[in-house]
């Protein structure tokens, strides 16, 4: 059994939950899938505080939302992530809930489970916009540690509700998302995804200046979570 965590950008069963629906169904009998919907399960903004960066995250005002959250995440073998666009981006609630991730980016304290994972994010629209709500969750993914991320992205072009789109139109997009869906579910997942050149370059970049910041104030949080993994010696957190 694998495990599958889904971060579901709205709450409303419409079309992104459909296309979801459909990635699912390869996995129905052989994972532990865990959903979470926004804004209900991290209902607030991020307010800047920095605490999470300067204190630690577990005193963030809404730790009660994004420990649970990130516990699920970093024990699963597969991210999903879910948004319609809105305005060319994703959710303001996606949006809110990345923003609480800020600490985790390469340059603060990345999580070393997320070297090794995988992922798949979900955007349509209605004309345009999907590809680039798409990137705004590329965007952290990325600089959390993961490599292998891939993107289904889809243009209605006709109707907003799934049953009033046109046969040949729901059958385009279910073909689309379950080639996807079938990807992921012939993935041997006992292996570590591959860490790419791109995502080894920003970790060296960023260990450079951690080494500095450590150097400089061995009290500083983020100098002292990279010196204690032992990514300022050898150890890396991809195999
Ligand atoms: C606030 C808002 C902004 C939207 N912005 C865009 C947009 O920029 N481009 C687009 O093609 N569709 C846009 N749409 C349409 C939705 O992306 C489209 O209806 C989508 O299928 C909704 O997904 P859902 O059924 O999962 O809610 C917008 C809809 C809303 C509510």
């Amino acid at each position: 059994m694998i495990n599958i965590t889904v971060i579901n950008g709205t709450e409303k069963h419409g079309v992104t939950y459909r296309l979801k629906e459909i990635f699912l169904t390869a996995f129905r009998n052989n994972a532990n899938i865990t959903e979470y919907y926004l804004p209900k399960d991290c209902p607030n903004f991020c307010n800047g505080c920095v605490n999470c960066m300067t204190k630690g995250e577990n005193t963030c005002k809404d730790e009660r939302y994004i420990g649970k959250i990130e516990k699920s995440l970093l024990e699963a073998d597969l991210i999903v992530m879910t948004s319609p666009a809105y305005v060319f981006h994703t959710t303001g609630a996606m949006k809110a809930f990345l923003d609480h991730f800020a600490y985790r980016w390469m340059p603060h304290r990345p999580a070393p489970e997320m070297f090794g994972k995988r992922a798949v994010i979900i955007t349509q629209c209605l004309g345009a916009g999907a590809k680039s709500a798409a990137k705004d969750i590329k965007h952290s993914l990325s600089w959390w540690g993961i490599s292998k991320i891939e993107i289904f992205t889809g243009a209605l072009m006709g109707d907003i509700v799934w049953e009033r789109l046109s046969k040949k139109k729901r059958a385009e997009l279910t073909k689309k998302v379950k080639k996807l869906s079938w990807k992921f579910a012939q993935t041997d997942y006992t292996k570590p995804a591959y860490t790419n050149l791109i995502i080894k370059i920003r970790f060296f970049v960023c260990r450079l200046m951690q080494q500095t910041l450590h150097k400089n104030d061995p009290e500083y949080l983020d100098g002292k979570y990279w010196a204690a993994q032992g990514w300022l010696g050898r150890t890396r957190p991809w195999k």
